[in-house]
C-alpha cells in the first residue's frame, strides 16, 4: 500500500480524533466538544501533517468575502494548531505553506484568517486587510423613538429574508462575509442557557432589518444581564435607530450591549448620544492573495475608472503569481496579463492591504511594500479605492 502523503485531509476517523485532540489541547477546551466540531466540518474541510502521527492540522470554512460589491471566493482558515511539544519546529510553516500551494493549485482565490501569530502568516505572503471591532453602550444611553417601524419576532421562517437583509447591507462593504452555513450556524449558536432573540423589524409590512442577541449574566447572581448582539443589520437609518431602541427597552433588566460594527457604520451616528462610544475590541484580519489572476478578475469595481498599469510582484511562496503583470480596468472588469515588463514593485502583502482597501499605495511605499517608479500610484489607488474593510464575524 501506498505511504499516505504528509499533508492531506484525515484518512479517516482515527486522524480526525486526533487532530480534534491537538484543538482541544491548544485552545483549552474539552475533547468532545472539539471532537463535535471538528466532525461537523467533515474531511474535505481539514487539513493535517502526518509523521509519526498526526503533527498539526487547520479547518477550512468554505465561503465568500465581498469586494466591489462581488463575492469572491475565500478560504477561511482556523483551529491552525501544532501541540505544544512540537512548536518552534517549523511545523507550522510546513502546514501552511502545503495549504497555500493546494489552494494556488485547486482552490479559491483568497484566503483570511485571524492570526495568534502575524509573523508566521506574513512570512507566507498574508497581510492585515481589515478589523472586527466591537463596541460596548449603556443600554440606557441608546435612542428610545422606534418610529413607527415595527418590531417582531423572527421564525424559522424568516431565514430567507434575514439572510438577504444581511447580503443587500454588507455587500456593497468590503472584506464582509458572503457567509456560508457554516458561518450563519456559528452567527446562530448560542452556549447551554443563554437566550438568543431574533426580531424582525419591519416597515409597512417590509422587512429593513433584523436583530440577533444574547441575554448573558457575565457575573453569576447579578439581577442585571448584558445584551451581546450577534447582528444588528439595517437597510436605512430609521429601522437602525428602531432596533436600537428595542434594545432600550431591555433596560430595567439589562445594563450594558456589546455590538460588533464597522468603525465608520453610519450606525456610530445612532449611537453617539454619550459622544463616545469605547471600543470593547477590535482585531484585525489577515488576507492572501492566493491566485493573483482569479483575484483581481473575480473582484467587482467602479465602472467609472479606467486605468492601465504594469506592475512587477514578489511572491516567494506562490512563484505562479511572481513576475511582471498588466492591470487593465474598464466598464468595471479588470483584465489581469502575465507578461510584460515595468512598473513598480509590489510584494504580494501589499497587494493583499489594497486590493482590501487597507492601504493606499503612499501607505504600501512607507511599509516598503511598493517600491520603484511611482507614476502608476494615482492608477493603482483609484482602481482599487473602496469603503474601510471591516467583517462582523470572527471564525
Ligand atoms: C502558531 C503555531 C501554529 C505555529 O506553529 P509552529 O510549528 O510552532 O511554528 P513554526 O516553527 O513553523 O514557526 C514559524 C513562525 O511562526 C512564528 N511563531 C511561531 N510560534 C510563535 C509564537 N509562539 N509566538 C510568536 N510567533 C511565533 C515565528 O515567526 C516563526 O518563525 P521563526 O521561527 O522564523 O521565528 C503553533 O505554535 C501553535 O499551535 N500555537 C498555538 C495555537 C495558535 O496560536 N494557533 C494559531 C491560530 S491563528
Amino acid at each position: 500500500m501506498a505511504k499516505p502523503e504528509r499533508y492531506g485531509q484525515p484518512d479517516g476517523d482515527a486522524e480526525l480524533r486526533a487532530y480534534a485532540a491537538i484543538v482541544a489541547q491548544t485552545f483549552a477546551g474539552d475533547i468532545q466538544s472539539f471532537d463535535e466540531w471538528v466532525r461537523a466540518f467533515g474531511l474535505e474541510n481539514l487539513r493535517i501533517l502526518r509523521g509519526d502521527g498526526v503533527l498539526a492540522g487547520l479547518t477550512i470554512y468554505r465561503m465568500g468575502q465581498f469586494f466591489g460589491g462581488r463575492s469572491v471566493p475565500t478560504w477561511g482558515i482556523a483551529g491552525v494548531a501544532v501541540p505544544p511539544e512540537l512548536r518552534g519546529g517549523g511545523l507550522g510553516r510546513e502546514l501552511m505553506a502545503a495549504n497555500l500551494a493546494e489552494q494556488f493549485e485547486h482552490g479559491p482565490a483568497l484566503a483570511t484568517l485571524y492570526p495568534a501569530v502575524p509573523e508566521l502568516y506574513r512570512s507566507l505572503g498574508w497581510e492585515f486587510a481589515g478589523v472586527r471591532c466591537s463596541l460596548r453602550m449603556r443600554l440606557a444611553d441608546l435612542p428610545r423613538d422606534a418610529g413607527g417601524i415595527e418590531i417582531r419576532p423572527a421564525t424559522i421562517a424568516d431565514d430567507a429574508l434575514i439572510r438577504d437583509i444581511y447580503t443587500r447591507r454588507h455587500r456593497h462593504e468590503s472584506g464582509c462575509l458572503d457567509r456560508s452555513e457554516r458561518i450563519w450556524e456559528r452567527v446562530r449558536r448560542a452556549p447551554k442557557d443563554t437566550p438568543v432573540g431574533g426580531y424582525l423589524a419591519l416597515r409597512d409590512g417590509t422587512p429593513v432589518g433584523y436583530l440577533l442577541y444574547l441575554q448573558k449574566r457575565d457575573v453569576p447572581g447579578r439581577f442585571a444581564f448584558d445584551i451581546a448582539v450577534r447582528d444588528l443589520v439595517a437597510v436605512d437609518a430609521d429601522a437602525t435607530r428602531a432596533m436600537l431602541a428595542f434594545l432600550a427597552r431591555h433596560r430595567s433588566v439589562a445594563r450594558e450591549i456589546t455590538l460588533v460594527a464597522s468603525p465608520h457604520d453610519p450606525l456610530l451616528r445612532e449611537l453617539m448620544r454619550t459622544q463616545e462610544v469605547p471600543t470593547e475590541l477590535q482585531m484585525a484580519w489577515m488576507l492572501r492573495i492566493v491566485c493573483v489572476k482569479d483575484a483581481l478578475e473575480a473582484r467587482g469595481y467602479s465602472p467609472h475608472v479606467s486605468a492601465k498599469l504594469r506592475i512587477t510582484l514578489l511572491d516567494d511562496t506562490l512563484p505562479g503569481n511572481a513576475g511582471h503583470w498588466s492591470f487593465e480596468l474598464a466598464d468595471g472588469q479588470m483584465r489581469a496579463t502575465q507578461g510584460g515588463k515595468g512598473g513598480a514593485t509590489l510584494d504580494v502583502r501589499g497587494l493583499a492591504a489594497l486590493y482590501a482597501g487597507h492601504h493606499s499605495p503612499a501607505e504600501l511605499r512607507a511599509a516598503g511594500l511598493l517600491t520603484g517608479k511611482n507614476d502608476g500610484d494615482s492608477a493603482l489607488a483609484a482602481m482599487f479605492a473602496g469603503p474601510a474593510p471591516w467583517m462582523p464575524d470572527f471564525f
